[in-house]
């Protein structure tokens, strides 16, 4: 069921059900933090590996006091920055927070998100909620209600319908070792925006085999059709061209003859608005029957590079 319904969402929290929320970034799967029924619902539906962790988010900034016990400096400035808003920080755990939100590590990921929807329900259910993005482990981030009806009608009870999602991209994902800032996933808050408050932080190189976060596996937020990433949009095309191919674009506009469609992310170039609109191109794209998805690669700066992120996953094999 899609609805407006904010009381409706609490009730179903409340006794222990999950349902979808709305955040600025993507839709995520909720379920009270102190429900263990909840969170084995959360890992059963999306059909998410034990071992990787959930991202708690709270309603309001003081609420990380409850669940952590020690807030790095540099920390404090990001919480004051960005939140509400789509960063979440990885900090030491208080023995409150359970080890199956945490998958066992002694730290946990938080994050206040910026929906007026979620903030309220927030504030109504008096309790932080654990929430993924709402789709099967490994496919395409949600950024409509529909996206998430189209994934999980018949499994959940609710989808609170808070609109599209503004920003459109997961949240960045910032860590602490040893008090140094340390950067586990590219998302909606470009890396130059948090340097340009706390200086240089560690950038992790996220082709490793054993990523921090797990949401950085290789492969990830992928269509159920074939895609490639690619400099050259017309030598790609031009090597395809017994395919049927759909193709995902900043800016510009691309002809052939087996071009079956084009999904131009911003026509005046703007990066947000790309990032806004990946998923939800993604979603078009991949219901289209299509041979092969051709992606052109993103400048790589600001949000182009989160973008960068998400498309060589989707496009790695396995
Ligand atoms: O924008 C977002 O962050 C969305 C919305 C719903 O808030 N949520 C989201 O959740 O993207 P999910 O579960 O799809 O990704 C959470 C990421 C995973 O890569 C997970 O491994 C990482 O956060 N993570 C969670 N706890 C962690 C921890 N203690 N240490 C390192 N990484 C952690
Ligand atoms: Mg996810």
């Amino acid at each position: 069921m899609i609805s407006k319904d904010i009381y409706q969402a609490a009730y179903f929290l409340e006794k222990n059900d999950i349902i979808a929320i709305p955040t600025e970034t993507v839709y995520g799967l909720a379920a009270n933090i102190y429900s263990e029924i909840a969170i084995k619902k959360i890992f059963e539906t999306k059909g998410r590996p034990q071992n990787n962790p959930l991202i708690v988010h709270i309603g309001t900034k003081d609420a990380v006091f409850d669940l952590v016990t020690h807030i790095p400096e540099k920390a404090k400035i990001l919480i004051d920055k960005f939140w509400p808003g789509p960063l979440t920080l990885v900090l030491p755990k208080k023995d409150t927070v359970s080890n199956s939100i945490t998958s066992g590590k002694d730290t946990v990921a938080i994050r206040m998100p910026n929906h007026p929807d979620t903030l309220k329900l927030l504030q109504l259910i008096k309790f932080p909620i654990a929430a993924p993005s709402a789709n099967p482990f490994g496919s395409i981030s949600p950024t409509t209600a529909q996206h998430v009806a189209n994934y999980f009608e018949n499994t959940i009870p609710m989808i609170l319908d808070g609109g599209d999602c503004t920003n459109g991209i997961e949240s960045t994902i910032i860590g602490f070792e040893n008090e140094i800032p340390v950067l586990y996933r590219l998302g909606s808050i470009a890396v130059e925006d948090i340097e340009s408050e706390i200086g240089a932080i560690h950038i992790n190189n996220f082709e490793e085999q054993k990523p921090n976060a797990p949401g950085m596996m290789l492969k990830h937020y992928a269509p159920s059709t074939p895609t490639l990433l690619v400099s050259n949009v017309t030598d790609a095309i031009d090597h395809y061209k017994n395919k049927k191919i759909g193709l995902l674009t900043f800016t510009s506009k691309y002809s052939s003859p087996n071009l079956a469609h084009q999904e131009i992310l911003s026509n005046n170039s703007n990066i947000n608005e790309a990032a806004t609109n990946l998923y939800a191109a993604m979603h078009r794209l991949d219901r289209l029957h299509l041979d092969l998805i051709i992606a052109e690669e993103f400048p790589n700066n600001q949000l182009g590079r989160a973008i960068n992120d998400r498309l060589k996953r989707a496009s790695k094999k396995e």
